[in-house]
């Protein structure tokens, strides 16, 4: 079971939706057990394939029940979530999706981070799980649409090279998309910032951008 603990937004739905149409059992956690619900059956509604598994209810619940977590709430609410949980996500890979961004006078940045990254920030509070950071420069709005293929790369960065493996894996179930052995958590930081330029891409070009790696 794949649980996605704050769900409800954008960017966990698109990887509830994609990951379920892949085949996983996904939950999706919210702070209010009826809100997790709801969009479970959103995201049912977006593509009805009756195979497809894919259920809603509280963060707590998505915790206990998650053999691996994606962690997808905005960056002023991740400490907190990963205080509240940390008991249930002990031995878990933790994926971590979430970007310290800024927004300012209409321009977009990334917040410094004492720890280097938020995926070193998760890793300092969760010390007993398999920080992974990945999807950070994922579009959620083509996730969404299940007919569209993606096509681009994801940067995968952990400390612990089996946590890692699996997520490049899992990444690749989606369709179009390829998972990049990113290194350490140290690395995170990159990517993390990566996504503030590719926000301010789509507002000059008026599209959703990605990133693909070349010379592998
Ligand atoms: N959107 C994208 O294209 C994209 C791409 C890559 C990465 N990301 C990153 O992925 C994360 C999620 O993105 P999003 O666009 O889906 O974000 P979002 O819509 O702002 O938030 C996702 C969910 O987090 C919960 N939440 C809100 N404030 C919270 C708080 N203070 N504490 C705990 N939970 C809270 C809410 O769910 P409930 O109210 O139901 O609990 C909300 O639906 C962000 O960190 C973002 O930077 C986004």
């Amino acid at each position: 079971m794949i649980s996605i603990i704050g769900g409800t937004g954008p960017e966990g739905k698109g990887l509830g939706l994609r990951l379920a149409m892949a085949g996983e059992e996904v939950f999706i956690g919210s702070r209010e057990e009826s809100r997790g619900i709801e969009v479970a059956q959103q995201i049912k509604e977006i593509q009805d394939v009756p195979s497809m598994s894919i259920e809603g209810g509280s963060n707590l619940k998505a915790a206990k029940i998650g053999d691996i977590i994606i962690i997808s709430t905005p960056y002023n609410g991740h400490k907190q979530t990963l205080i509240d949980y940390a008991s249930h996500l002990k031995n878990k890979i933790i994926i971590d999706v979430v970007v310290p961004l800024s927004f300012s006078k209409g321009k977009i940045s990334t917040l410094p981070i004492p720890e280097g990254s938020v995926a070193e920030e998760a890793q300092e509070i969760l010390k007993d799980s398999f920080i992974v950071g990945a999807f950070h420069n994922v579009s959620a709005e083509d996730l969404l649409i299940p007919n569209k293929k993606m096509d681009c790369d994801v940067i995968v960065c952990s400390n612990n090279q089996d946590s890692k493996k699996t997520v490049i894996q899992l990444t690749e179930k989606i369709l179009g998309l390829r998972g990049i052995d990113g290194g350490g958590l140290h690395n995170s930081k990159y990517v993390e910032d990566f996504t503030a330029l590719l926000i301010n891409i789509n507002k000059i070009y008026k599209t959703h951008s990605s990133i693909k790696i070349s010379g592998i």
